[in-house]
């Protein structure tokens, strides 16, 4: 596996490893690699004769441009992340620094995500989507591959927000990228896998877990052509112990539109998504469950 800092390090080994490859798969995180980043560098793996991941913190999409104790806190560990990603048989690591990735410091033009990234997650983070598609953005053209190898990206399903934001710009700006969704890698327990999940006391990891069994139940519901009950699932999160809500919603899938409250009166005819958010001590989670109606 090959570890690189610098754009032209990556350049020269997307170049070098090409020879003779049909794909490109691209992984991008943060670090702090868990079992969902791996099954996304195990799909783009199973999919493609080239795997990159990048590792970069991006502060564009915390809070403040990262001047905040979310983006100092948030966990660094590449020595571990490489042995993770040697394992899961990453061929190159892209670990930019910040001085690397935004050499005149926070850039002038950025992607705008718009009304997409203003709602649900956006709604209490503003511009988080913003900083998330110009870092995506850049990722895609500094991995993008030379001659006629296909290009491919990789996006964990439990950040649907992300997924919708960035198919929706390789879309409307006509990225030359195939955006790949992966499902959401759970716990034992149910709770989504997380970095923050660290942060969690184990107390507030027992309280967490209502969050996933609400969203479950909600599947079963559609699923067995029940009408859901949308507000009783609002209201067992609001009562939970140690669980504050922030939200709880039945969206489109792609565009993130809420479904009517006319269409959620009857049983569900198409599928939809319902995404939520808590606050669980000091740590804010999300997760969201596919609806699929009885076909
Ligand atoms: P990060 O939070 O490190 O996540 C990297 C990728 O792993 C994302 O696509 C995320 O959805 C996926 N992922 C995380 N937990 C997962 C789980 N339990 N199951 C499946 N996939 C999971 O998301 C980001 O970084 C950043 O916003 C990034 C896209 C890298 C841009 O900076």
């Amino acid at each position: 596996m090959h570890l690189t800092h610098s754009i032209a390090q990556l350049r020269a080994a997307i170049r070098e490893a090409s020879a003779g490859k049909t794909s490109l798969g691209l992984v991008p995180t943060m670090g702090a690699l868990h079992d969902g980043h791996a099954s996304l560098v195990n799909q783009a793996r199973s999919e493609n004769d080239l795997v990159v991941v990048s590792i970069f913190v991006n502060p564009l999409q915390f809070e403040n441009l990262g001047d905040c104790d979310d983006f100092r806190n948030y966990p660094r560990q590449l020595s571990e992340d490489v042995a993770l990603l040697e394992e899961a048989g990453a061929d190159i690591v892209f670990a930019p620094t910040e001085q690397e990735m935004y050499p005149h410091g926070t850039p002038l033009l950025w992607v705008r995500s718009g009304t997409m990234g203003e709602r649900l997650e956006g709604a209490s983070r503003p511009g988080h989507f913003d900083g998330v598609a110009t870092v995506v953005a850049k990722l895609f053209h500094l991995t993008r591959p030379d001659g006629a190898l296909a290009f491919r990206a990789y996006f964990g399903q439990k950040d649907a927000q992300q997924v919708a934001v960035i198919k929706r710009m390789v879309a409307d700006l006509n990225f030359p990228v195939e955006i790949r969704p992966v499902p959401i890698i759970r716990a034992s327990d149910g709770l989504a896998e997380s970095s923050r999940n660290q942060r969690l006391a184990p107390e507030e990891r027992t309280h967490a877990l209502v969050l996933s069994q609400v969203l479950h139940r909600l599947r079963d519901e559609v699923a067995s052509g029940e009408v859901i009950d949308l507000e009783g699932a609002r209201e067992e999160l609001r009562s939970s112990t140690g669980v504050t809500l922030d939200h709880l919603e039945i969206v489109d899938p792609a565009s993130l539109e809420p479904v009517s409250e006319s269409t959620l009166r009857e049983p569900l005819r198409s599928p939809a998504l319902v995404v939520a958010a808590i606050h669980v001590g000091p740590v804010r989670l999300i997760d969201n469950m596919e609806l699929r109606p009885q076909s």
